[in-house]
C-alpha cells in the first residue's frame, strides 16, 4: 500500500510561471537537484505579513534538510532558507506593528504556541505544541522572492546592520550568541571549534564579549583571518602538535562546537573542571559520539547543546551586533547562481557565509503574477504538473 499524499496547500500550491506569485529555489525529492520552482501562495492571513525577501543566507542545516541526513520525510517539493533580510509588502488585517517599506527580518523559527510553560518562561524555540515551528517544512523558506510569515515572529532590522550582509545574524548569529551569553562571561578562556558560518559569528561574539578566544579549525588557512575576528590563539586540530599543545596549555572554560566531531575525548580534556562543552553543530551522520565519561563525572564538565534562539535571544542578538559592530562576513551571491552557492556550501568553502542577492538580482520577474498578489482565487485547483511532483512526496 503507498503512504497517502498530505495535503499541504496551506502554504501556497506549485504551479505554472505564469499562474504563480512567487519564484523559488528547491528541490522536489531528497539529496536534490535545486530547480526554480513557482508557487501561487494562500490568502493572506489577518495576522501575517508578506515579505519580499531581499537576502537570503545558505545555512549547512539547508544542506542536512535537502539531503534528509536528520531524517527522512521532508515536505516536498522543499524550499530551505532561514536566514533571511525582507522588506513588508502587505500586512494582514490585524497588523499594526508593521507597514509596507518597513525593512525586517526572519529566522529560524516561524511560529510558538506562547502558551505552553517552555513558551512562557521565554524558551519560545522549544514549544512543544503540537504545530509546524521552523522557517520551511513544509512551509516554503527564504529561497524564494516573497513569504507569508506570522508578524508576531518578524523582527525590525536595525537600522546600522548592512542589510547585505546582515542575513546570517538570524541563525548562525543567534545560534551562537545564545548560549555565549547564558554560559560565557568576560574574561574565561572559550575554544570555538571551526570556522564557518556559525564559527566566525562565535569568535566574533566571544570576543566582544570580553573573553580570550582560541579559534580551533582543520583550516590552516583561516588562521589570520580568525585572528582578525578576535581569536588571541588558532590551533590547527589537522596539526597533532598544536593539538598537544593545547592540551598542556592553561585549561579551556568553556567551548562552542559547531562542527560535528566523532570522538571528543580531547576536547573535553582540554577543559577545566566544571568546564562546558558546548554543541551546536548538527550531527553528520547517526554513528555514536565517542567520550570519557569520567569527564562529567569526576571533573565535573559538562555536555550541552543548544538549539538557534528564543525571540528575545534574536533581538538581543540583532541589537548586540548592531551596537558592537560585529557582522557576518559574506559571500554575495545572485539569484541564478544560487545552486553554484549551494556547492561551495556543501564543499565547505564559503568564507563564510553564502548569501543570495534575491530582490536586486531575480531574473525571472516577468513570469511572477504579482498582479494577484493577495486575492482570494482557489488555490485548490491542481494542474498535472503539481500532482505528479505531489504525487511522489509520500510523507
Ligand atoms: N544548533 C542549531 O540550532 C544550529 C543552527 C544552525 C546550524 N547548525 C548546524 O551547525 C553546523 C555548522 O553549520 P554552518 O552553517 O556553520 O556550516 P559551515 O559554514 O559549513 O561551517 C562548518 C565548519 O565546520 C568545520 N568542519 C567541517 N567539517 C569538519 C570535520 N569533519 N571535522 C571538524 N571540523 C569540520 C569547518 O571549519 P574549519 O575549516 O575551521 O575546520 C567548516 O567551515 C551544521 O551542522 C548545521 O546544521 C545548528
Ligand atoms: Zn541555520
Ligand atoms: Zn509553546
Amino acid at each position: 500500500m503507498t503512504a497517502p499524499v498530505k495535503d499541504f496547500s496551506f502554504r501556497g500550491v506549485l504551479c505554472s510561471k505564469d499562474k504563480s506569485d512567487v519564484a523559488c529555489w528547491g528541490v522536489t525529492e531528497a539529496k536534490g537537484p535545486l530547480q526554480r520552482l513557482h508557487f501561487k501562495l494562500p490568502p493572506l492571513h489577518d495576522d501575517e505579513v508578506r515579505i519580499k525577501v531581499l537576502y537570503a543566507g545558505m545555512c549547512h542545516t539547508d544542506c542536512s534538510m535537502i539531503d534528509e541526513s536528520w531524517g527522512p520525510n521532508a515536505a516536498h517539493p522543499l524550499v530551505p532558507g532561514h536566514e533571511i533580510v525582507a522588506e513588508i509588502e502587505r500586512v494582514g488585517a490585524g497588523i499594526d506593528k508593521f507597514k509596507p517599506g518597513d525593512q525586517v527580518c526572519f529566522g529560524v523559527i516561524r511560529d510558538s504556541c506562547g502558551k505552553c510553560e517552555l513558551c512562557r518562561r521565554g524558551d519560545d524555540q522549544l514549544c512543544n505544541a503540537d504545530m509546524y515551528k521552523v522557517t520551511y517544512d513544509p512551509y516554503l523558506g527564504g529561497y524564494s522572492t516573497s513569504m507569508h510569515v506570522k508578524a508576531s515572529h518578524v523582527f525590525r532590522l536595525p537600522a546600522g546592520l548592512p542589510k547585505e550582509k546582515a542575513a546570517p545574524i538570524l541563525c548562525a548569529g543567534v545560534t551562537t550568541f545564545a548560549p555565549l551569553r547564558r554560559w560565557g562571561t568576560p574574561g574565561v578562556r572559550c575554544g570555538v571549534i571551526g570556522i564557518g558560518g556559525l564559527g566566525h559569528m562565535a569568535i566574533q561574539f566571544a570576543n566582544k564579549m570580553g573573553m580570550h578566544v582560541v579559534a580551533i579549525s582543520t583550516s590552516p588557512t583561516k588562521e589570520e583571518e580568525a585572528r582578525k575576528l578576535g581569536a588571541r590563539e588558532f590551533v590547527c586540530s589537522k596539526v597533532e602538535e598544536q593539538m598537544k599543545h593545547l592540551m598542556k596549555s592553561e585549561p579551556l572554560d568553556i567551548i562552542i562546537n559547531t562542527a560535528f566531531i566523532h570522538n571528543i575525548t580531547d576536547y573535553l580534556y582540554t577543559l577545566k573542571a566544571g568546564g562546558r562543552f558546548i554543541q551546536v553543530g548538527g550531527p553528520a551522520s547517526s554513528k555514536p559520539v565517542v567520550f570519557n565519561m569520567l569527564d562529567l563525572v569526576c571533573a565535573q564538565k559538562s555536555l550541552s547543546g543548544s538549539a538557534a534562539g528564543s525571540h528575545t535571544e534574536v533581538e538581543q542578538t540583532l541589537d548586540f551586533c548592531d551596537r558592537f559592530g560585529v557582522c557576518p562576513i559574506v559571500e554575495n551571491y545572485a539569484w541564478a547562481d544560487l545552486p553554484k552557492a549551494y556547492k561551495r556550501l556543501q564543499d565547505g568553502l564559503p568564507r563564510y557565509r553564502c548569501v543570495i542577492d534575491v530582490a536586486a538580482s531575480f531574473d525571472d520577474k516577468s513570469h511572477v503574477n504579482t498582479a494577484s498578489i493577495g486575492t482570494q482565487q482557489s488555490m485548490f485547483n491542481l494542474d498535472s504538473f503539481y500532482v505528479s511532483l505531489w504525487g511522489n512526496a509520500g510523507r
